[in-house]
């Protein structure tokens, strides 16, 4: 069995978590050997002797075979992935706005120097959604997927809409309970949905777009007054994810609140989950549903990653590769 040694950038929500998951499954042949973090005085649950602040210290040391990175400076962790590639490491990263902002170059050092690079964790947490897209369908197959992405927004909407509570509190309590970005307008203004759709879409069908190719908006409009409606029209209001295979073969994608009627599979999505609805071929629909945030949720996509590692799995990007890579409508309008 191989020996993973990690090191590990980030001791946050998500760093800390993984941290206390892995001594919870010995079986797996993983030690983390160091632990880089930003602000050394912080008291931490783990002994003192695995923290640094140099990142050089993680990246340099020879034993280290994988880098895991889990911390929310997307400009600071695309540094990190740079040279640990360049150091021939293979990489597990949760960071999905640095990936979302850099696709084209960490396709390009996968291709470089043949190491992997995984990350489940980047969308949908819990949900193993990245690797199913990337193996079990086909892109012509692939007829839509819909999805509530983001955690934070959709637990604020469950929060407001049914039971009552003020945004401010409901936001608090996102931040608390450890789902809400350090800054949560990008959670808010659907920044991070964005950033997660445009790595699906990457995963699904082949297609290399930042967030600024992807019209979006988040829950920062929605009032009352919307959800008054809704209710009346025994809608649910959900920040939604989607894309579509147009008759021209291109692919729409976008996302936006919608009201979502009470039989679609996204309507049962409450609070932190995720659901994801697929559409494709001879399946029909599916529908995959889980904790789209949280510290054990996000850890344990990390995990699977790391976990792969050992059969030295890494994404083949077939949609890109192997298929005609899809391309992005400019054209919106979905009849459905
Ligand atoms: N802020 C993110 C969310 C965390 O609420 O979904 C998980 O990516």
């Amino acid at each position: 069995d191989k020996k993973l040694v990690i090191g590990l950038f980030g001791f946050g929500v998500v760093g800390e978590g993984l941290y206390k998951v892995l001594q919870q499954t010995p079986s797996l042949s993983a030690e983390i050997r160091r632990v880089c973090i930003k602000h050394p005085g912080k008291k931490r649950n783990a002994p003192d002797s695995l923290f640094t602040t140099d990142k050089n210290v993680l990246l340099n040391d020879a034993e280290i075979n994988v880098i895991v990175e889990v911390i929310d400076d997307s400009a600071a962790a695309f540094d990190i992935v740079s040279t640990a590639f360049k150091n021939g490491k293979a990489v597990v990263s949760a960071s999905k706005k640095m990936i979302a902002e850099h696709l084209p170059e960490i396709l390009q050092f996968q291709k470089e120097t043949g190491l992997p690079f995984l990350c489940e964790a980047a969308a949908c947490a819990s949900i193993p959604v990245i690797r199913n897209l990337e193996e079990y369908y086909d892109n012509d197959l692939l007829h839509g997927i819909k999805a509530i992405v983001n955690g934070s927004t959709n637990f604020i909407l469950t929060k407001m809409f049914e039971e009552k509570l003020p945004y401010n509190e409901a936001l608090l309590l996102a931040q608390q309970l450890g789902f809400a970005e350090s800054n949560p307008t990008l959670d808010v203004e659907g920044y991070d949905s964005v950033n997660k759709w445009a790595i699906l879409l990457n995963h699904a069908y082949g297609i290399v777009k930042s967030a600024d190719d992807i019209l979006f908006t988040g829950i920062q409009n929605i009032q009352a007054g919307d959800a008054a409606v809704a209710k009346q029209k025994s809608y649910e209001i959900k920040l939604v994810a989607q894309a579509r295979k147009l008759q021209n073969g291109k692919v729409a994608a976008f996302v936006l609140p919608q009201f979502v009627t009470l039989d679609d599979h996204l309507s049962f999505v409450k609070n932190e989950y995720n659901g994801v609805v697929i559409e494709s071929g001879f399946s029909d629909k599916q529908f995959f549903y889980g904790k789209g945030a949280g510290s054990f949720p996000t850890a344990s996509a990390v995990l699977s990653d790391i976990s792969a590692l050992r059969y030295d799995y890494h994404y083949e990007y077939k949609k890109l590769y192997y298929h005609t890579p899809g391309e992005l409508s400019t054209d919106f309008y979905l009849k459905t």
